[in-house]
């Protein structure tokens, strides 16, 4: 059989980017291979994200890209999938018709036989049904073409929680866990193909294994994962703070391998926009847990997200919330301006913020994020971070990069004798900061030496 290309284009959250490797597992079968060249491709799969407006955007200005492509070539297939597929379902086909394929987020587990469809009968063909929800197709094995340190593992789907603004409830469906012995057996798989650290995924990792009955709450599994032999760093995403437990927080304290970072979504510093967020908490309980945080574990990292411009934010609730930003001193924070998105109950809420005043206080935020962040990263130069190197940094060939336990990007160069390898963990002194980023100087050898020794033999019994 010939094989065939496949060419995944992800956009939005860290689940579409462990749904875009599903994908690649998935149709291996199908003699599909993935490639990173769009004009070499036989498939072409656009993995969706529609959480604002500027994401499902990106999905059409693609798509226009494509139509060009598809008319030279009109064997191509194309696909999309993902939250946008999911949300729009048909009126994708309408608006593009030379989308040959619309699979939503419950479809991913059929995808081959969509293909196989699209393929014998060369018909176009739309599923979003939620068939198959509590079901979702799970298959272990390397995809990586290079080698990989991470790598993240979905442990649960969908989400419960009807944030007011939020699509994610609508387009991934409510909360469903998977088996810990399934994510356990994945994550062994991984570390036999060299990963070194997987984070696991969830809308809500808090809420993991609570309805599902499978015995094991999300501080159990992660005490299960830290067990994994060669397994040597653990993270998570995300952490909704009105379910962030003792036991949890006890976690950062009791389990070697996780890293000291939390990102922990607070939206708003002020109560009255967080009960129209339907975020089931106060500002101060939001306080107390991070004081709780910080004190069981004080080198501990603490992100979040912030939303500017909610429908009926006023300057004092904007204050609030930067009261909060400074008072907590965030190591760094995503800034979202209000996107209204349809059918959410926020569409239908009075008092709409203007453009002009979401644009004003997303600036003046803006700056103190830069301003704490690099405080933040100012504050590491002369320490030595433990880092996991990941690969070539994208500042310079020269140099490597890799991330600090408490998940900033540190750059270092590699010297003449090049001793850093993917996957080893490396004491680094940092020496600079930069507001998204430190450079160091490594004060150890990595795996590389011993190659070195070896004249560059890798292979030596
Ligand atoms: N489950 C995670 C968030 C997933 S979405 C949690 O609850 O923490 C990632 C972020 O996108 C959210 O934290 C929120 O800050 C932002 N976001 C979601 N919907 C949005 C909208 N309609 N407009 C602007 N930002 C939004
Ligand atoms: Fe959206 Fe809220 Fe669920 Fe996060 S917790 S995915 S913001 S509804
Ligand atoms: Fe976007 Fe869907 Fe993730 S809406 S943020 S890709 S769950």
């Amino acid at each position: 059989m010939k094989e065939k290309r496949v060419h995944i284009v992800t956009m939005g959250c860290q689940m579409n980017v462990y749904d875009s490797e599903q994908m690649v597992r998935l149709l291996a079968p199908l003699n599909y291979r993935p490639t990173s060249h769009l004009d070499k491709a036989d498939l072409v799969l656009l993995n969706t994200c529609s959480i604002r407006e500027k994401a499902e955007h990106k999905v059409y200005s693609f798509l226009g890209r494509l139509v060009r492509i598809k008319r030279l070539r009109p064997d191509m297939i194309i696909g999309v999938g993902g939250c946008v597929a999911q949300q729009e379902g048909y009126r994708l086909v309408e608006r593009a018709p030379y989308i040959d394929m619309v699979f939503g987020t419950f479809a991913l587990g059929r995808l081959p036989s969509l293909v196989q469809y699209v393929e014998d009968r060369k018909k176009r063909i739309v599923d979003i049904s939620p068939r198959g929800a509590l079901e979702p197709l799970y298959i272990n094995g390397p995809v990586f073409e290079a080698e990989r340190a991470t790598a993240f593992v979905t442990i649960m789907q969908g989400c419960d929680n009807f944030c007011t603004y939020c699509v994610v409830p609508y387009v991934r469906g409510r909360e469903v866990s998977r088996k810990p012995g399934e994510i356990l057996e994945e994550i062994r798989c991984l570390v036999e193909n060299g990963v070194s650290e997987v984070t696991l995924l969830g809308q809500n990792v808090n809420g993991y294994g609570q309805k599902n009955g499978h015995g094991c709450d999300f501080p159990a599994l992660l005490e299960r994962v830290n067990d994994i032999a060669g397994l040597r760093r653990i993270r998570f995403t995300t952490s909704h703070p009105k379910d962030l437990s003792d036991r949890l927080i006890d976690a950062f304290c009791r389990l070697d391998k996780l890293a000291p970072h939390i990102h922990l979504p607070v939206q708003s510093g002020s109560d009255r926009v967080l009960r129209r967020m339907h975020r089931g908490y106060s500002r101060d309980f939001y306080l107390k847990k991070v004081a709780k945080l910080s004190k069981v574990r004080p080198d501990i990292a603490i992100t979040s997200d912030i939303i500017v411009g909610f429908p009926g934010e006023e300057a004092v609730d904007f204050e609030a919330t930067v009261d909060l930003v400074r008072q907590v001193g965030f190591d760094s924070f995503f800034l979202f301006k209000y996107s209204e998105r349809p059918n959410v109950p926020a569409a239908r809420f009075s008092n709409k913020v203007g453009d002009a005043v979401k644009g004003e206080r997303f600036s003046t935020l803006l700056e103190v994020q830069k301003e704490l962040t690099l405080k933040k990263n100012k504050a590491l130069v002369g320490t030595t971070q433990e880092v996991l190197v990941e690969g070539r940094s994208k500042k310079s060939p020269d140099q490597m990069a890799g991330r600090a336990p408490c998940n900033r990007i540190v750059n270092f160069a590699n010297g003449a004798d090049a001793t850093a390898c993917v996957g080893d963990i490396l004491p680094v002194r940092i020496v600079e900061a930069f507001s998204h980023s430190l450079l160091g100087n490594p004060v150890g050898k990595g795996r590389g030496e011993y190659y070195q020794e070896n004249g560059g033999m890798s292979n030596v019994a």
